[in-house]
């Protein structure tokens, strides 16, 4: 297996954390690779709140009914944009939040993609203090992991169709 590949199926979704804050430098490398990201006419419609402060990192924990876990990382990243006018907004989101996982992973950290709908933003606009206009995209609890998952491909042959759509 390649470099690429090994990252890749390495990154899993990470719930427990030693409590041990996150470098600095390691986040900012982490978010490079986001940066990284491609996006539509290269507009890259993101930005990111990093929270390390604990009791706010505690807030964001308790706002989101399965981020729990929050409270005990090192850090919580919060991808957001202006997604109004944006068409290809939610992909380029997409692209770069992948990205920053990967990189986390590739960092010897965890992290976990939480999923924010409209009511959760409203929740954590506040705490993150950004305007109402603006979307948050995930809420991204980052720490030292206290666990270990396998890497794995999920790679499933009937989902793919080669040439053409087989029903
Ligand atoms: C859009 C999105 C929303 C998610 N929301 C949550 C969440 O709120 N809480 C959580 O613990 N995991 C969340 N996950 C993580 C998934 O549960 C996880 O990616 C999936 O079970 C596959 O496991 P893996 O990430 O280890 O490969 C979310 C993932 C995505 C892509």
């Amino acid at each position: 297996m390649n470099d690429a590949l090994r990252w890749i199926t390495q990154r899993r979704s990470i719930r427990q954390f030693t409590g041990d804050p996150v470098p600095r430098e390691k986040l900012t490398a982490a978010l490079q690779a986001a940066m990284a990201a491609p996006s539509a006419r290269n507009l890259r419609p993101w930005s990111f709140v990093v929270v390390t402060d604990r009791p706010a990192r505690e807030a964001l924990a308790k706002a989101h009914p399965y981020a729990g876990f929050a409270a005990q990382a090192g850090a919580v990243i919060v991808p957001f944009g202006k997604k109004e006018g944006s068409k290809w907004f939610d992909q380029d989101m997409a692209a770069a939040t992948e990205n920053l996982l990967i990189a986390i992973s590739g960092l010897g950290l965890g992290a976990t993609w939480c999923g924010l709908d409209e009511a959760l933003q409203d929740r954590i606009r506040p705490l993150v203090g950004t305007p109402d206009d603006l979307y948050l995209f995930a809420l991204i609890p980052v720490g030292v992991p206290a666990e270990e998952k396998p890497a794995r491909t999920q790679y499933d042959e009937a989902r793919v169709h080669w040439e053409r759509y087989q029903g």
